[in-house]
């Protein structure tokens, strides 16, 4: 059998695709989770940030040395960097034998992917074979599109719709000897029409495209059969979801998936203020056992001017009504964010302005960046004279304040009760899972806990997680 190993870098979207292609391979070939082991190794990359492009470069550079020892190994690229990079990827990197990207049909991937699964076990036969003697050169698969189509005769693939999925395969999944899953993502959507300054996706991802709901629906079904507890929705921007077949916008599928029978939670990610609306909120509230008390509003600045630059069409002041919405009809719900520093043309002012809204909504968690100039981006050219020290050094002082009072959100939970989607246990012994609002818990418990729902009486907290112990009944 063929080992198959998954390294993935980046957003949910990424993860989604991955997990994916994963529970599809998965009964073509044993998945194991350490690259050592592998015998097909399959990178999805991203691209949002200088740092995470050079990360798959680095990575790159170590996997030459398994090739050394495992000579029929297979290496392929996928995801953000492989849009508009191969060329590079190929030329640097000679034991690459395929790249392909984000933008291009998943489905066209996958049907490759089961097809080299079932070469590479044949291949790998043969070395063990008479390893000294192994005849069979190192190939380049330049063109997949062309290499599946060719095979199949060009079907549209509808046929292997990623919505067969369901109880059987995951059942196979956990046979194979995963764990029982207790998350799955599900892309309602993929790329992104928004542009905004700063950003690469919708070069690498394309333009927005929904999938239809009745397949995204039953993908959940399928999933929630399996055994999974948690849904992601996931999409660049899901408030711009409709539905190719009706229409049908973002609210109606939330409402469809609240419909669906079962103990399970559904979180969805990323929204874009400019599309936010109270109706969402009251969609949530109405269906309060289903949808997570947890809302990712990415604010990227407090300051007008830049959100302009960063073309991200909202003012701060729509923002804070947004905020405002969320606390009066979700008040138990905790909200994060995501901050760029240092955008070009950012004074100390604006920061100031940035750190007078995080001082105002209170964000539960941050995640703070600076800004990295990316290729391709109308900000590209902006420019930027502010240095990269004094950059670090807004950034550095951010999300030192940002930890405090995620800290102080956090302690706000002490004395209360609950309810927690265990994930595993950790090196330490203890079990962690995450509230509704997504905060982590640590506890003591048994093995039988995890991918269960338990509720924990909170005792302690702090920047980064609750400690709770655990209210015995049977949820
Ligand atoms: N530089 C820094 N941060 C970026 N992000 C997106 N593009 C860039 C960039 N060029 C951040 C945004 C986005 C998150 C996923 O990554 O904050 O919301
Ligand atoms: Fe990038 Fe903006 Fe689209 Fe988000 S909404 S993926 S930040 S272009």
């Amino acid at each position: 059998m063929v080992n198959i190993f998954f390294k993935t870098y980046g957003c949910q979207a990424n993860v989604a695709d991955s997990t994916f292609l994963i529970s599809y391979l998965s009964n073509r070939g044993r998945v194991v989770s350490c690259e050592n082991e592998a015998d097909f190794i399959i990178i999805n990359s991203c691209a949002i940030r200088e740092k995470a492009e050079q990360k798959l470069f680095s990575y790159l550079g170590k996997l030459a040395l398994l090739k050394e020892d495992k000579p029929y190994l297979r290496v392929g690229v996928i995801g953000c960097v492989a849009s508009y990079r191969k060329r590079d990827i190929f030329e640097k990197f000679d034991h690459v034998n395929f790249v392909f990207g984000a933008k291009e049909d998943i489905n066209v991937l996958r049907s490759y992917l089961a097809n080299a699964l079932e070469e590479l076990e044949t291949i790998k036969k043969i070395y063990y074979n008479d390893p000294i003697n192994f005849p069979i050169k190192f190939r380049r698969d330049r063109d997949i599109e062309k290499i599946v189509v060719e095979r199949c005769g060009g079907c549209d693939f509808e046929c292997h719709s990623f919505l067969q999925l369901g109880q059987k395969k995951l059942n196979k999944l956990e046979e194979t000897g995963r764990k029982k899953l207790k998350r799955a993502f599900v892309n309602i959507m993929t790329g992104c029409n928004n542009y905004c300054s700063y950003c690469i996706v919708p070069f690498t991802r394309g333009r927005e495209v929904s999938y239809k709901m009745k397949q995204i629906l039953e993908h959940v079904k399928g999933e929630v059969k399996g055994g999974v507890k948690e849904i992601t929705l996931v999409g660049q921007n899901v408030n711009s979801y409709s539905d190719p077949d009706s229409g049908a916008k973002f609210i109606a599928l939330l409402r469809e998936v609240a419909k669906i029978e079962g103990n399970f939670w559904v979180r969805y990610i990323s929204s874009h203020p400019k599309d936010m609306t109270k109706n969402l909120f009251e969609v949530m509230a109405e269906n309060k056992d289903r949808f997570c008390r947890h809302l990712h509003l990415p604010l990227q600045s407090g300051s007008d001017k830049i959100l302009k630059a960063m073309n991200r069409v909202y003012s701060v002041e729509h923002y804070l009504k947004i905020v405002d919405w969320i606390r009066e009809v979700l008040p138990d719900a905790t909200i994060t964010s995501d901050i760029i520093v240092g955008f070009p043309g950012e004074t100390e002012e604006d920061y100031q302005m940035t750190r007078k809204i995080i001082e105002k909504v209170r964000f539960d968690l941050i995640y703070s960046f600076v800004y990295s100039k990316r290729k391709y981006t109308t900000a590209f050219n902006y420019p930027d004279d502010c240095k990269q020290e004094e950059k670090l050094s807004r950034l550095y002082a951010l999300q030192e304040r940002a930890k405090e009072i995620s800290a102080e959100n956090n302690s706000k939970h002490i004395g209360s009760v609950q309810r927690v989607l265990v994930e595993d246990r950790l090196k330490n012994g203890r079990l962690w899972g995450r509230t509704s609002g997504n905060v982590l818990v640590h506890f003591d418990g048994r093995d039988e806990k995890t991918g269960t729902f338990v509720d924990l009486k909170i005792g302690k907290a702090d920047r980064v997680k609750l400690e709770g112990v655990l209210v015995e009944k049977e949820i």
